[in-house]
């Protein structure tokens, strides 16, 4: 599907040094998008960036901890000193951990949440601060979009992951409704909306896997095998899956929508 409202906008997205920021990244380059990319992985984010602009991508690529105001105002910052706006903030970063629910630290929890929760509001504001100060793109459009990365992990609880993962799934519940406050707060100017992802082959599952399986006596690939082969689509889901959605709700398409938390996770989670 082409997209041609993503043509020249100017799109920041965090935790864009791998996986699914990543490939929204080439995606929204395929489309023509200019983009801002950070992680907290400094020199991930920058190899990304060389590799985009080797695909003729316009790129800007900086070091940025969620956590940080300042750094997240920094990557807004610096859109805008490029390009003059800022059209779409992706507040994708976010963190795993497998640990079991008795097990579990106070520091545990408050490091899922800084990232994950935390890290996604401060995103989000400093994007909004830029986004409502700026005109439309083109008459009758929002000032701005912004997405939020969840999980379908935040709509439910089911075995194995919920018992070993509880921070997680409620930091993405968290998303969910912080995006639906957002969406209120900054009505009509800005839409806000939430993509809930499955189970995705990137570095994170990887590392699901790890402790997983780890943690069961299992052999390894056994926990993503079985997760996978739960899937109603018959296959795991690709960072380019997720993009897809990605593409739709930052364009023109989607400027009626706001509020909203899309699953996209080849049918596993129908709530
Ligand atoms: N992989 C999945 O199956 C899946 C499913 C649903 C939702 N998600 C969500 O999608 C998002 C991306 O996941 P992924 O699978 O690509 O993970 P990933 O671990 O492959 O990539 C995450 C990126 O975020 C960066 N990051 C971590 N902490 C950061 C911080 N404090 N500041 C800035 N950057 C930081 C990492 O360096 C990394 O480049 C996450 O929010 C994740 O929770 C993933």
């Amino acid at each position: 599907m082409e997209h041609p409202s993503l043509q020249g906008a100017v799109i920041a997205i965090t935790g864009a040094g791998r996986g699914i920021g990543l490939g929204m990244a080439r995606a929204f380059a395929r489309h023509g998008a200019r983009l801002v990319l950070g992680d907290l992985d400094e020199a991930g984010v920058q190899a990304a960036a060389d590799a985009l602009r080797a695909e003729g991508a316009s790129v800007l690529a900086q070091r940025l901890d969620v956590r940080s105001a300042a750094d997240n105002a920094a990557l807004v910052a610096a859109a805008v000193a490029r390009w003059g706006r800022l059209d779409v903030m992706v507040c994708n970063a976010g963190i795993m951990q497998v640990k079991p629910m008795l097990e579990l630290e106070a520091a545990d929890w408050d490091r899922m949440l800084g990232v994950n929760v935390t890290g996604v509001f401060l995103s989000l504001q400093a994007a909004a601060r830029q986004m409502l100060g700026q005109t439309p793109k083109a008459e009758g459009r929002p000032r701005g979009k912004i997405l939020t990365v969840a999980s379908v992990a935040g709509r439910y609880g089911a075995p194995p992951l919920a018992g070993v993962m509880p921070h997680y799934r409620a930091s993405k519940a968290a998303v969910i409704s912080l995006t639906q406050s957002a969406s209120i707060s900054f009505a009509p100017q800005l839409t806000v909306n939430a993509i809930c992802p499955g189970i995705v082959d990137t570095a994170m599952w990887d590392g699901i896997d790890r402790d997983l399986t780890a943690l069961q006596g299992r052999p390894r690939g056994e926990a993503w095998r079985q997760r996978v082969s739960g899937v109603p689509m018959g296959r795991a889901q690709t960072a380019e899956d997720v993009a897809q959605l990605a593409l739709f709700l930052a364009s023109a398409a989607s400027d009626y929508m706001s509020g909203q938390s899309l699953n996209i996770d080849g049918g596993l989670v129908q709530s």
